[in-house]
């Protein structure tokens, strides 16, 4: 029987979301994608000020090419950092282009401190569909022991039952609910 395939979709612009992102492939050995914004640098003061306009005016970026195709997974992690109290403009571009292709989703998002359940009602919405299950991770909580007690919760509601997985899948569409 085919092992359920996992997509993890992400974008970090100073690395805490990817490392997330990392920590639950090696959990459930996933594939990554990991989001590349076109045009000027996000790095230091001018990058933040970029991002924090693009997140406040509602501004998409066009991405660098994504080589993995969504709707040849059973289930589709997407993680983002939180901007402004939402999603960070790289995702919200790819869940604008993807959104439809996604059979089965999780959330996590990486964030300062506030803002987190705002983003992860923001990805249902832009995702258009419930999650698996889904984590916010604040910054105190990446260098806490709390860390991984809560990868790992994650990383196991994300498995799927192999049958489940291998169901015909009406042609890349929603699976019916469980
Ligand atoms: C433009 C911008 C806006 C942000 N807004 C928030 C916010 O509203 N709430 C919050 O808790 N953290 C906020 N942050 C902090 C990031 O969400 C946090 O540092 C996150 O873990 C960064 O992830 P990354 O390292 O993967 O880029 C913001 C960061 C940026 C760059």
């Amino acid at each position: 029987m085919a092992r359920p395939r996992i997509l993890i979709v992400s974008y970090s612009r100073t690395g805490n979301t990817r490392d997330v992102a990392a920590a639950i492939a090696q959990l459930v050995d996933a594939d990554r994608e990991d989001l590349v914004p076109l045009g000027a640098s996000r790095d230091g003061l001018r990058g933040y000020m970029r991002c924090s306009l693009e997140s406040v005016t509602g501004t998409l970026p066009a991405l660098a090419s994504t080589p993995h195709d969504p709707s040849s997974y059973d289930l589709v992690v997407v993680g983002t950092p939180t901007w402004n109290l939402g999603v960070s403009t790289p995702v919200r571009s790819w869940l604008r282009q993807h959104a439809k292709e996604l059979r089965d989703v999780a959330f996590y998002c990486t964030c300062g401190g506030t803002g987190g359940d705002r983003v992860l009602a923001e990805l249902q919405r832009l995702a258009g569909r419930a999650p698996r299950t889904a984590m916010i991770l604040r910054e105190r909580d990446l260098r806490s022991p709390r860390y991984r007690t809560e990868v790992m919760r994650f990383a196991n509601a994300l498995r799927i039952p192999v049958a489940a997985a291998a169901e015909p899948t009406n042609g890349g569409g929603p699976r019916a609910a469980r």
